[in-house]
């Protein structure tokens, strides 16, 4: 007897870029930002030249400041109603303004110096934590509660928030 044809079991958040329904939705989307903050992370600790140091960082300030951007603007309203009242919602957004406070302190920073390498390890640490609670917590109950739909209308409004924020951010610069 043939097997059915299957989806492979396990999908790891990197490589999740489809839904149940074969469209990818908000938290793929979101997924695949917080795998390319943890490439670029990596990718700081293994360098010690000064102008990629400045490239990978440059990167790391655009995509984590216009991430948590498009998180508190389009994603967070809609998935604080699914959180209790913990207080895991106001803690979200206390951790995206010290992430952002931290980036604007690595910034003035000289790339090679112990400082620059510690404050880099400290937002790595921040970061690690809030993803494991978004991807744990927070999207296992918006998934029970939001429609298939909803999600992938969420993902455009937080995609299109994200590459407002990138191109405000590129010209800053
Ligand atoms: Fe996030």
């Amino acid at each position: 007897m043939p097997l059915p044809p299957g989806k492979p079991e396990a999908v790891l958040p990197a490589d999740a870029e489809e839904s149940s329904t074969g469209q990818a939705n908000v938290f793929d989307f979101l997924k695949e930002d917080h795998e390319k903050l943890k490439v670029l992370f990596r990718e700081l600790q293994h360098s010690e030249d000064p102008q990629q140091l400045k490239q990978f960082f440059d990167e790391l300030y655009s995509e984590l400041t216009s991430h948590a951007i498009a998180e508190e603007e389009a994603f967070y309203p809609v998935a604080r109603q699914f959180i209790d009242s913990s207080g895991q919602a106001e803690q979200n957004y206390v951790e995206h303004a010290e992430a952002k406070q931290l980036l604007e302190e690595i910034r003035l920073l000289d790339p090679t110096s112990n400082e620059f390498n510690g404050k880099v390890r400290d937002l790595e640490g921040a970061i690690e934590q809030h993803v494991l609670e978004e991807e744990g917590m927070l999207f296992a109950k918006m998934n029970l509660n939001l429609s298939e739909q909803d999600l992938i209308q969420l993902m455009t409004q937080v995609a299109q928030v994200k590459s407002r924020e990138r191109a405000r951010i590129a010209g800053v610069r």
